[in-house]
């Protein structure tokens, strides 16, 4: 493969949550595609369903309606199980609160996931090194995360994303929780990755400066997709 590749394709996607009352139609008719090598920014103001997509790019969540292929195969199509092993091989997620597990140290945090992937010892603890090297984090390894500032937290989560080395990276407001400093280190980390490592990194974020760095910036908007500049 190639960067610019389709790497996640979607038509016709729709979300609808039940409601009390009536339906909930979130997402109506998502038409897009994500390429290989590409940092792109999902802009929508709160409650807009820049989550809700997130998930189903994932496979955490099924569409109502339509299709999601991720390399030509169709994730929506496949059962739970098959959606599991989808997403521990292929994906990794960001999230806004960090989420590291804070009974492990940074080192174990990072371990855990290759473990998950059934990387042998060995090769993941060289893995963690080469991650907390390239992050300048090489002394923290034996930290535990609440030792940490919000920031370096983040850049854990975010090595902690690409440890098995995914093709895809979710990241759901990655900078909603810190200050303008720690946002553009952590920011620098997410977009020096689809070069480095031709992964494609979608964002959800109501930024301006997460925006800014994406190669393409993408608005939810009433349930529909649209690109910024069309
Ligand atoms: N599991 C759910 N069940 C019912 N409604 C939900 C669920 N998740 C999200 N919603 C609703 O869908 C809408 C979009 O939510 P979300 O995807 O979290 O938006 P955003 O991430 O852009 O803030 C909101 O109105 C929210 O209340
Ligand atoms: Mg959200």
């Amino acid at each position: 493969m190639a960067d610019g590749d389709p790497v996640i394709e979607l038509s016709d996607v729709h979300k609808i949550y039940p409601d009390a009352q009536r339906e909930r139609a979130v997402l109506r008719g998502i038409n897009a595609t994500f390429r290989r090598g590409e940092f792109v920014a999902i802009l929508g103001r709160s409650g807009s369903g820049k989550s809700t997509l997130l998930n189903l790019l994932g496979g955490i969540d099924l569409p109502s309606g339509g299709d999601i292929r991720f390399n030509g195969l169709s994730i929506s199509k496949l059962d739970e199980r098959r959606r599991t092993l989808f997403r521990r091989e292929h994906v990794g997620f960001v999230f806004q609160f960090f989420n590291l597990i804070p009974t492990l140290t940074v080192f174990e945090n990072l371990l855990f996931t290759l473990d998950l992937n059934g990387v042998d010892r060995a090769r993941a603890q060289r893995r963690v090194e080469e991650l907390l090297s390239q992050l300048g984090l090489s002394d923290r390894g034996d930290s535990f995360p609440d030792r940490l500032s919000g920031g370096e937290q983040q850049r854990i989560a975010v090595a902690r994303a690409v440890a098995h080395r995914p093709s895809l990276v979710l990241a759901d407001e990655p900078t909603g929780n810190l200050d303008q400093d720690t946002e553009q280190d952590v920011l620098a980390l997410l977009r020096a990755m689809p070069k480095r490592d031709h992964t494609t990194v979608i964002a959800a974020t109501h930024s301006p400066e997460v925006a800014s760095c994406a190669d393409r910036i993408v608005h939810l908007q009433d349930g529909t997709l649209n690109d910024a500049n069309s």
